[in-house]
Formats: structure tokens, sequence, C-alpha cells
């Protein structure tokens, strides 16, 4: 059965290729030649990845799924959240978000937050959202090389045992995935195209 992954990044294809089952063929948007990058005007992330789906079902008419994360802060109430990619302005730097961040975070006592993912899935039968939450807490210095966003700022719960205070920048990739919520999204996806299969 053909399904469509509605995203031109090819890391996040490669994570996801790994974990579907080979009755699954993976399109995405590059193979369907859809060259437009879909607009993220939604005020949640359930709301992105549901219009992106909804885009691509729409045109092409393949059962499609699309995801959308973010680092949600409980001292900013819930912030940056939906926009952690351009928090610090439209041109989507790192950097420069994870600098705001700490900035924001400045003086606050409570440093908590949690990545979510939400996939959106369609096709004639089915609308449906899976979520992963990952927690843990931003810390007052950048740490580690590894990843990408704001891994070098937030130490997964899991990683909090006894003296290993890890950030998400200073585990190899396979340990993050283990943790990652976009990897309980898609471990979630993935069961219910099993059980649908
Ligand atoms: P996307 O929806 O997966 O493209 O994620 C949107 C933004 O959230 C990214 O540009 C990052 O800033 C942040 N983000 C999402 N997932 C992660 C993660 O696993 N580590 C660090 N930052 C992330």
């Amino acid at each position: 059965m053909r399904i469509c992954f509605a995203t031109h990044n090819k890391n996040k294809v490669n994570e996801i290729k790994k974990l579907i089952s080979s009755e699954y063929t993976i399109l995405t948007l590059d193979d369907l030649n859809e060259k437009k990058e879909i607009e993220e005007t939604e005020e949640t992330l359930e709301g992105n990845a549901f219009l992106k789906a909804e885009y691509i079902f729409n045109k092409y008419n393949i059962p499609t799924f699309a995801d959308d994360s973010g680092l949600e802060v409980t001292a900013l109430g819930g912030k940056p959240g939906v926009y952690s990619a351009r928090y610090a302005g439209i041109k989507k730097n790192d950097k420069d978000n994870i600098n705001l961040l700490l900035k924001n975070l400045k003086g606050k006592q409570d440093r908590s937050a949690q990545f979510k993912t939400v996939i959106a899935f369609i096709d004639n039968n089915n609308q449906k959202l899976f979520q992963g939450i990952t927690k843990g807490h931003i810390i007052e210095k950048p740490r580690g090389t590894k990843g990408f966003g704001y891994d070098s700022v937030f130490i997964p719960d899991q990683f909090l045992i006894d003296d290993i205070q890890k950030t998400f920048a200073e585990i190899d990739i396979e340990n993050k995935n283990k943790l990652s919520s976009r990897s309980k999204a898609v471990n979630k996806f993935v069961l219910f195209l099993n059980i649908m299969n």
C-alpha cells in the first residue's frame, strides 16, 4: 500500500522507513514532485499537522500523514510551542532561538519543559492524530554538538538518573530516538497502521 509522508525532510523519512513495515511504500513530497512548502498557518501543532496531511490527501488522493513538533516550556506558558522553529524570527536560526529562550528563562525557578510531536493521518476512512511527549528541563548554557533545534539545552528526564545529566545534543541519535517525542508519536502511528492492515 502506498502512503505519503508530507515532508521534504530526508532525516524524518529515513527514520520512519526503519519503523514502518515494508508492506507500505512511503512516498515523500519529492516523490510526488510536490515543490510547495506547505505553510504552517495554524496556532496548534495538531492544526498544522492536519493542515499538511489534508492538503496532500485532497490533491493526490493518497493516504497521507504529516507531523509537527515543538518545545513547550512551563514558565513561558507553553511557548515557543508551535512557533519553535521561528521563535527568534523567520530566519529559523537554531542559535538565535536558543539565545532568546535562555534570555526569557533568566531568573525563572521552574525550568521544566517538554517536546511534543503530533502526527496527523488521513485516508478515505480515517482522520487520526497521534501524540508523543518527552519531558525534561532547560539548562542555563548549551552543551553538546549533536542533534538540532533546542537539543543542546534540553535534558530529558530519563537522563537525570544519579549523576548522569546529558542533553539531547550529548547523546547518540540512536539513544535520542528511543526517547524522542517524534519516535513516541511514530510508534503509536505504526501500531495503528499494523492493526489497520
Ligand atoms: P518540526 O515540526 O519537526 O520541523 O519541528 C519544529 C521545530 O521544533 C524545529 O525547528 C526545532 O526548533 C524544534 N524541535 C522539534 N523537534 C526537536 C527535537 O527533537 N530536538 C530539538 N528541537 C526540536
